[in-house]
């Protein structure tokens, strides 16, 4: 591991869909890369993409972020593979179609535990160093450390058929703002990206592939990575990925809470 010239980012989720998007960019950017999912294989295949293309050098982590215990594991990994980890970004979530009260609860606890509960416990982790770096940094090194939270257009509505999902990602989006803000000046800055419906394996898991609001289109996930990677470089706390995600974001902050749930209701049905 470490070529030392090349800063490190650390991607969870890297498996599939917006994640694998983002290795490659940051491969291009001149990253190496620790990459974390529970698929090995298809790290593996990524890894050596990548390596082939820019010489980037991976380190895999197969792991399940459910486990309450896998944030303190990869932070011991990276410690022990002697990695500085300068860009943490949290991507790895899924999210459960259906009603409530009768989708599985364990399936759904899982859902927070992972959106939720390893984000925040990743990002506790990680954060610490990067300020103290960042404090004893030159001017460049300091604009180049960050965290890049995927939270996503649900983040701004309630969401009915997936009451849990959309409720993780407001929190994402919430703690990334105020985060952002206890960080100003530290050198060290936080970007929640929100992507609206994006073309990955996400709705797939999670068994919502005949919603109404899939007929609207769906975003490529490189267009997001790109996305997020400029939007992290720039400092920037939020971005909303496409113009019409963006508006259809900002239309809800004027209206009654009861008819955007409303709305939020109809675009997560299936006919
Ligand atoms: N697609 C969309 O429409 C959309 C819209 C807005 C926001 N987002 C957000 O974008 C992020 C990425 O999702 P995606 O669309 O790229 O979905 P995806 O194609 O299903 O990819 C999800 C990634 O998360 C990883 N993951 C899932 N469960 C995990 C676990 N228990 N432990 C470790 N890794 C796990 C998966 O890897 P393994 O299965 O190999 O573990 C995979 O790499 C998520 O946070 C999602 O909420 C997606």
């Amino acid at each position: 591991m470490p070529v030392p010239d090349r800063k490190t980012a650390l991607i969870t989720g890297a498996s599939f869909g917006i994640g694998l998007e983002l290795g490659r960019v940051f491969a291009r950017e001149g990253y190496n890369l620790v990459l974390v999912a529970r698929s090995a294989d298809k790290l593996r295949q990524l890894a050596s993409e990548l390596e082939k293309a820019h010489g980037t050098r991976s380190l895999i982590l197969a792991v399940d972020l459910t486990e309450p215990g896998a944030p303190a594991y990869v932070l011991d990994q990276t410690t022990r593979a002697d990695i500085q980890v300068d860009v943490l970004v949290n991507n790895a979530g899924f999210g459960q179609y259906g009603l409530f009260a009768e989708n599985d609860l364990e399936e759904c606890l899982r859902q927070i535990q992972l959106n939720v509960t390893t984000l925040t416990h990743l990002t506790r982790l990680y954060l610490p160093a990067m300020i103290e770096r960042a404090k004893v940094g030159t001017t460049t090194e300091r604009k180049s450390g960050g965290i890049l939270n995927v939270a996503s257009t649900a983040a701004f509505q309630p969401g009915p058929l997936m009451a849990v999902y959309f409720a993780t990602k407001a929190y994402v989006l919430h703690f990334s703002e105020a985060l952002a803000n206890e960080l100003n000046g530290s050198g060290v800055t936080v970007t929640a990206l929100c992507p609206g419906a994006t073309a990955t394996e996400f709705h797939k898991r999670a068994n919502a592939t005949g919603m109404n609001l899939l007929k609207f289109g769906a975003m490529d996930a490189r267009t997001v990575a790109e996305d997020g990677y400029r939007a992290l470089m720039a400092g920037k706390p939020v971005v909303i990925s496409g113009f019409k995600n963006w508006l259809l974001a900002q239309s809800v902050r004027f209206s009654p809470r009861g008819l955007v749930t409303a709305i939020a209701r109809k675009t997560q049905e299936a006919e």
